[in-house]
């Protein structure tokens, strides 16, 4: 990980030209000195909410609260994280970045890494080139054309072509000084069975999808078969060192910025449909390749985006894959839509079958989740027998009970009950007496999609980031006691029980489980808890202690931010200031940590 110094930082911000920056978003009139306004580019208004004050490199907007420095407004308009944006405005206000000496180990990692970039940049490049000039790729040509791809969007893509013979990507790689070995770990060859010691090319005869990451370095490839009995449809790079299909997002370097700029994502199953939906205009859409979203993938998306619209294939693998993103968002702030397709269908075809404004009519269309499951088990209900109805009654409880109150859930319950031919006080009072049990599970965290797909209880984010302070308080029992000395529970804390916890384990973090109230049975399992997480918990560090104890602070500081701005309080910009250095230390420590592993 490449680290850039505190100072290059600073230059950077001194260098920034707040109106410049913000005026590509918005139009700004000026109001004073030292102060702009314009219509807030973060949410819909008419009249000019949002202020920035060019020399304290400061935006704030007045309707929606959004707020920040230069670094916050890309990463808010660009879905970029600190480092990204960091670049990205280097690069445009022509400032050079320093990086802090590193220790030799870390240097060798990022050349190693560099390299493997670079190899397989070159690969794509090389692929692209063959697709596009090479007379046996003219059938892949013909392919493509014929699905409605267009020549500009396969090359804003980098689709590419693997010649037929064995050695090609081999040979171009080796020339250029790469080493069999680093052609293995980028995944480009295979070693041979038959020739041991020999290795060949691992792609051939194959439409090359690069599936890059957010900055739009290649790390593998989704290789599509040209031939009837070539097998298997697509051959992807395997798993290893830079590439790992579970958390890779196909796209998400074209799709981040215009999907951050929307708030929402399309999420579409195939390599294919995400170039059409690109073609057709949805800019902002990623490939989950295949059909499980993983957290990784969930972790990701949630950084860019609050809302996800499921645009997968409406077969019964789509349709399950649909249940599954429900129970992996769960603990997640993302909202789930789903959009709805004709059965059989991939997004891809129905671009190439009913043109683009009919997909996007189609996404403008989407569907709540609770609407599509509810949906979903109507669909299957047999409401010839009163069994069948009563079964569809037990799998609607929990998905309905976790709609909280509103038209929706109204319109919901009143298409059940037509459906099911029961009384709307009828259904009801089923509902009731089928509910408690199942929608009791229900974890704090999870949004209205969670409960009825969600078997285990799931902690809030913030909450579970109390949890993980209180454990490394427990595994390291002298910073812990100093940390927990210095905090003040009430204020840091949100939880009840966490910071009965605090106060408990304060003075006792060698033995927590010591005078343990005997009234407080909740108090007695969390405490159990904490002891068992902080004798899992591997790696732990006095940094990582304030780390963990950083990011409360930072929550805290958000938590009077909106409290300040709900009361119209002055002090917000001390706080924000506060925040921000607060948030300079969590990159510190956080740097120091990375370097450390
Ligand atoms: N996939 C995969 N490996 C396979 C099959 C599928 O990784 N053996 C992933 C690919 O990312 C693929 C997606 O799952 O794009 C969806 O599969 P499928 O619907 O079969 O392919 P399409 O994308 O529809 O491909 P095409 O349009 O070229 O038929
Ligand atoms: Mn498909």
């Amino acid at each position: 990980m490449t680290r850039y110094t505190a100072d290059s930082r600073d230059r950077v911000r001194g260098a920034v030209d707040m109106v410049a920056l913000v005026s590509a978003r918005t139009e700004l009139r000026r109001a004073g000195v030292n102060s702009y306004f314009g219509v807030c580019p973060f949410h819909e208004e008419r009249t000019g909410s949002f202020h920035v004050r060019p020399e304290d490199k400061y935006y704030h907007c007045f309707g929606c609260q959004a707020y920040g420095d230069p670094f916050d407004f890309m990463m808010e308009t660009e879905g970029l994280d600190f480092k990204g944006a960091l670049e990205a405005l280097a690069d445009r206000f022509g400032v050079t970045l320093e990086t802090e000496a590193e220790d030799p180990a870390a240097a060798s990692r990022r050349l190693r890494r560099e390299r493997l970039h670079s190899l397989l940049g070159r690969a794509t490049a090389y692929y692209a080139r063959y697709l596009w000039e090479a007379r046996e790729a003219a059938g892949a040509r013909e392919y493509l054309r014929g699905r409605g791809l267009s020549e500009q969007t396969l090359r804003t893509f980098r689709v590419g072509y693997a010649p037929s013979a064995w050695d090609r990507v081999l040979t171009a790689s080796r020339g250029a000084g790469f080493t069999d070995e680093e052609l293995l770990a980028a995944g480009l060859v295979q070693r041979s069975k038959a020739r041991p010691g020999q290795v060949y090319d691992r792609f051939r005869e194959r439409i090359m999808f690069p599936s890059a990451d957010a900055r739009g370095r290649v790390l593998g490839f989704g290789a599509r078969a040209m031939r009837e009995n070539q097998r298997p449809k697509y051959l992807n790079t395997s798993d290893g060192e830079l590439y790992h299909k579970g958390s890779q997002l196909f796209g998400i370097d074209l799709a981040r910025a215009p999907a951050a700029r929307s708030g929402r994502m399309i999420l579409v199953e195939g390599y294919t449909d995400v170039l059409a939906l690109h073609q057709a205009g949805l800019l902002g859409a990623v490939g989950i390749m295949g059909t499980a979203l993983t957290e990784d993938q969930v972790r990701e998306l949630a950084r860019v985006v609050s809302v996800l619209e499921l645009c997968l294939d409406a077969d019964r693998a789509g349709q399950d894959a649909m249940l599954r993103a429900a129970r992996v968002t769960a603990g997640s702030k993302l909202e789930l839509r789903v959009v709805p397709l004709p059965e059989g269908s991939d997004p891809a075809e129905l671009v190439a079958r009913e043109g683009a404004d009919a997909l996007r009519a189609r996404v403008e269309s989407s569907v709540p989740f609770a609407a599509f499951h509810v949906e979903r088990i109507l669909q299957r209900t047999d409401a010839r027998s009163a069994e069948g109805r009563d079964r569809a009654v037990a799998e609607l409880a929990p998905v309905l009970g976790a709609v909280p109150p509103s038209v929706l859930r109204e319109d919901l319950l009143r298409r059940v009950a037509g459906r099911l031919e029961l009384s709307d006080a009828t259904l009801a009072r089923l509902m009731a007496s089928a509910g408690p049990s199942k929608v009791g599970r229900r974890g704090p965290g999870g949004g209205p999609q969670a409960a009825a797909v969600k078997e285990v209880p799931m902690i809030d984010q913030g909450v579970r980031k109390e949890r993980d302070f209180l454990a490394l308080c427990v595994a390291l029992p002298e910073p812990g006691a100093a940390a927990l000395v210095a905090i003040d529970p009430d204020e840091l804390l949100t939880s009840g029980v966490f910071r009965r916890a605090a106060r408990h384990i304060a003075g006792r973090t060698a033995s927590p489980l010591a005078d343990l109230p005997g009234d407080d049975e909740e108090l007695a399992r969390v405490v159990a808890d904490l002891v068992a997480r902080a004798g899992r918990a591997g790696d732990v560090s006095a940094e990582r202690l304030e780390h963990a104890r950083l990011i409360l602070e930072q929550a805290r500081l958000d938590r009077a931010i909106r409290r300040a701005r709900g009361q119209g309080g002055m002090d917000i910009a001390a706080l924000a200031h506060e925040r921000e250095r607060v948030r300079e230390a969590i990159l510190e420590v956080g740097a120091r940590l990375e370097r450390a592993v």
